[in-house]
């Protein structure tokens, strides 16, 4: 059977092509909808739910936000219920948190620390926001139904779009 236009058929996630056009008219979009917004609850939540129902391979979608030194606590998010709280020791998040990197993780079931908040996710992204003084505020979570559905475009893209949220912490 022939792959969705767009698709690359292996794991339904987009085509690299198609991804980046992706990217690009995303955070466009999302750019013009909160230059000038500073409320961080207004800011997360607009760009939970752009990326979330722009890119087809995001199947949860949220921030978690550093509330305390270690912690994690749930932010703005689209998709079924997530884990009200993460201290930076455990699971995918934490170790985004408390090493300031990202975290891209192609295959969740061959990573024993992977906190499960949804039995169907098969792959993930993590990433870092900081802000001015260099301090992880939160880090951005992704999770795909879809094994491996995370790339450069997108580690490239998610990046950008959160070193662009520094001015919300200011
Ligand atoms: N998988 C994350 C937990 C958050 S949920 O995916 C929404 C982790 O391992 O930190």
């Amino acid at each position: 059977m022939r792959a969705p236009d767009g698709a690359n058929g292996r794991c339904g996630a987009p085509s690299a092509e198609a991804r980046q056009a992706l990217y690009e008219q995303t955070l466009a979009g999302i750019g013009a909808l909160i230059a000038t917004e500073r409320d961080e609850i207004a800011v997360l939540a607009t760009v939970v739910a752009e990326l979330h129902h722009g890119l087809a391979h995001f199947h949860w979608t949220g921030f978690y936000r550093v509330v305390a030194p270690g912690l994690l606590k749930i932010g703005p998010y689209q998709g079924t219920q997530g884990c009200l709280s993460i201290p930076f020791e455990r699971g995918v998040c934490g170790a985004a948190a408390r090493s300031g990197r990202t975290q891209r993780v192609d295959d969740v079931h061959r990573v024993p620390d992977h906190i499960a908040c949804s039995a169907s996710t098969r792959s993930e992204i993590v990433v870092p926001v900081f802000d001015r003084g260099g301090s992880v505020r939160a880090v951005l979570d992704v999770d795909s139904d879809f094994p491996t559905a995370f790339d450069d475009t997108d580690q490239q893209g998610l990046e950008r779009l959160c070193a662009s949220l520094q001015a919300v912490y200011d």
